[in-house]
């Protein structure tokens, strides 16, 4: 082998299975017997049952059971047994005749088909005690309250001395983000199987311990007695972090009525039952000297929950750690609404907060008449700014070095409308991208098989991102071995544990447990070969197996003592339509600082697809609220608009040469979120570069830009 195996463009090692149909995800798995489970979902948003009527459902053709509040197995403290987030939340399980959203589930239909189950859930009939649901997040406001924490820190924060004097500039404004939701190709499924005491959970989820985790405790039965399976997954983007309402009910089913219970989110219950980002209003201050030299800045966001549940979108923890102002101060607020909970969504906090605070950099730079990355060079925080720890490692001046060298960013005349072709206002923005890196316990197995290949094993996730080929990748680069003699499996909760493919931490912490578990294997081969590593040309009789652990608690005193967190910097250019106020964006170019790349060609995939998120966090996605139902009304792809490949054009993605040690012996820190930072503020600052316009309030949809002629 000529290249080392890590950081190679290698192609997926599970490609072929996939593009061939040989890739079974979860809804897939062929079990013998298996019925179809249909939610039914409620038709208020606030309220109780008062009569439920399954009858006429259960007399339906292929119907073989119906569970609602009435009839359903009680569960232990009400199925609360585990609500410790990522994996736990509050659910919905048939356990009271509350209802607490519109679209909660209030039964379930089982059913020898699918069609039979549908058909029969549209045939239960429930009345309701209604009660004054509160759906306006302008009206609830005055309410709001103060979390207890917020993505993982406290909710407040403050730093520096107390307010200078002398600012030459100031900038005050509020922006705003809308409720969106994940929206994954491959919908949430669960296939619950039970056989005795022991139930078997085919589940596409980001976290099969979680999942493993969740269903044990919300029986009540032991750990050992769950299986949790998920070898593909078609996208998750946070929200098959979490163990949802019908992942439980699926198994609740399957034991009522002793045979296999599929059950599918339908694409419009995406839209309430499984998460979704919450709208945040975030109001930014920023104060400067003439120099550009930030005195203070102040970010203080307010975002909707549910009302059983907090889940805050920290969307002040970039404000946090990424400016050296000598003085800070974020807070975080919750908004109590009756809908369904809401979660993490991909860059959770950071995608939402990069809008505000780099738009508010971008207004900056116009108020100082200063060049926007002149401004944030002149910011640049060589440690981070609310705690003063010096970071593991940070290239963001080379990235935007990069980036705007590739973009050609020096040709930028910075007068707003100044740039016109034909009938479209042409704008180039800027923004700075940042993801924390995170790493957690995990663990891994290496064998040696027989007929000389490698067997490594961990129960980790790849949600579509390239897992299976960066491990086998890792694995062929500790063991010296061709990646061919290398197979890694993973997405069962029977093997060696990992934690949720999450806040972008899978790399960072599977890939040195599989790199422990390799060098394990190597050793153990040495000490079998008596130390002389002339003799280990034998293959061995019988499978030779090690199990490691890479424990972040090892490294903790040299990490605790750093900021860690990844880098980048985006430069967009838009076109809009002068008279239909329609934004293009044709050209983007981006360069990250996320640590050693451990394969060139997933990691750009990555970084593009978050790029492309992006694009419909800045233009289209939004979901809308019907304020009088509670009702999310476009709950559909023909409504709720992502991007499409007519929307997307060049994407020109690049990496800093990083190493980062000081994180994890692999140097790597993880790219799965921050593809999607900062590119919603690139484009309104492009847009405002194009037309004049300030847009504070996403998604910039024409009806915001119009009328753009001056006349
Ligand atoms: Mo990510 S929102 O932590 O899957």
């Amino acid at each position: 082998m000529s290249a080392r195996p890590i950081g190679q463009p290698l192609d997926r090692v599970d490609g072929r299975r996939k593009v061939t149909g040989h890739a079974t995800y979860c809804a897939e798995f062929p079990l013998e017997d298996v019925c179809h489970g249909v939610m039914v979902p409620s038709n208020i948003a606030r309220g109780s049952i008062v009569t439920i009527d399954a009858a006429g459902a259960r007399a339906m053709p292929g119907v073989i059971e119906v569970l609602t509040f009435e009839n359903a197995p009680r569960l232990p403290d009400k199925g609360r047994g585990a609500t410790e987030p990522p994996a736990g939340r509050e659910k919905s399980l048939l356990q009271d005749n509350l209802v607490r959203y519109h679209g909660e589930p209030i039964a379930l239909v089982v059913a020898q088909t699918l069609e039979q189950a549908m058909d029969a859930a549209a045939h239960v009939r429930a009345t309701y005690a209604e009660e004054k649901a509160v759906l306006v997040f302008e009206e609830a406001k005055a309410q709001r309250c103060k979390p207890e924490k917020a993505g993982g820190g406290k909710p407040d924060r403050e730093w520096g001395a107390a307010a200078q004097a002398g600012a030459d500039a100031r900038i005050e404004h509020t922006y705003t983000t809308p409720m969106e939701h994940h929206n994954p190709i491959e919908m949430h499924a669960t296939i619950a199987h039970w056989e005795g005491e022991r139930v078997t959970v085919y589940d596409a989820t980001q976290y099969i311990s979680g999942v493993r985790e969740v269903i044990a405790k919300t029986f009540g039965i032991p750990e050992e007695n769950v299986h949790a399976v998920c070898p593909f997954v078609g996208g998750g983007f946070g929200s098959k972090g979490s163990v949802w309402s019908h992942t439980v009910l699926a198994a609740m089913a399957a034991r009522v009525v002793g045979r296999p219970v599929k059950v599918m989110v339908t694409r419009a219950q995406m839209f309430v039952n499984v998460g979704g980002r919450p709208c945040t209003e975030q109001r930014l201050l920023l104060e400067a000297q003439r120099d550009g030299a930030l005195l203070a800045v102040e970010h203080h966001a307010v975002s909707h929950t549910c009302r059983f549940e907090d889940y805050t979108e920290a969307c002040t923890q970039p404000t946090r750690s990424l400016y050296a102002a000598p003085r800070g101060h974020t807070t975080q607020r919750l908004v109590r609404l009756d809908v369904s909970l809401p979660t993490f969504q991909r860059a959770p906090g950071e995608s939402t907060g990069t809008f505000a605070l780099e738009c508010a950099m971008d207004e900056l730079a116009y108020e100082l008449g200063m060049d926007p990355v002149e401004l944030r060079l002149r910011n640049h925080a060589d440690r981070e700014p609310c705690s003063g720890r010096p970071w593991s490692s940070k290239k963001l001046r080379e990235c935007y070095e990069m980036a705007a060298g590739r973009f050609g960013w020096e040709r930028r005349n910075p007068q707003p409308r100044s740039h016109r072709d034909g009938n479209w206002l042409v704008g180039w923005g800027m923004a700075t991208a940042t993801y924390p890196a995170h790493l957690e316990e995990a663990h891994a197995s290496a064998a040696l098989m027989p007929d000389g290949t490698v067997v490594v094993r961990s129960g980790t996730q790849d949600l579509g991102t390239g897992t299976y080929t960066v491990m086998t990748q890792i694995a062929a680069d500790t063991l010296d071995l061709p990646i061919e003699r290398v197979r890694f499996e993973l997405g069962d909760s029977d093997l060696p544990q990992a934690p949720v493919s999450g806040g972008s931490m899978t790399v960072a912490s599977v890939g040195p447990a599989v790199r422990a578990a390799c060098e394990a294997l190597r050793a153990k081969l040495l000490e079998l070969a008596g130390g002389d590593a002339s003799r280990m040309y034998a293959r061995p009789a019988a499978k030779v197996e090690v199990h490691a652990k890479a424990s972040p608690a090892a490294e903790d005193e040299t990490r605790q003592a750093v900021a860690t967190r990844s880098f980048g910097a985006i430069f967009v250019e838009v076109r809009v339509d002068a008279d239909l106020g329609i934004v293009r964006v044709p050209r983007v170019a981006a360069a990250y600082s996320a640590g050693r790349v451990m394969n060139l060609k997933t990691a750009t995939s990555q970084l593009k697809g978050g790029i492309v998120m992006g694009v419909g966090m800045a233009l289209l996605e939004e979901s809308l609220l019907d304020t009088r139902s509670g009702r999310i009304v476009n709950a559909n792809l023909a409504d709720y608009h992502v991007p499409v490949n007519a929307d997307i054009n060049d994407i020109d993605v690049a990496f800093v040469e990083e190493n980062d040690t000081r994180f994890n012996s692999l140097g790597a820190r993880g790219i799965g979120e921050i593809g999607i930072t900062g590119v919603a503020a690139a484009i309104a600052n492009a847009v405002y570069h194009a037309t004049g316009r300030r847009i504070r309030e996403l998604p910039i949809t024409l009806d915001k830009l119009l009328p753009l002629n001056e006349n």
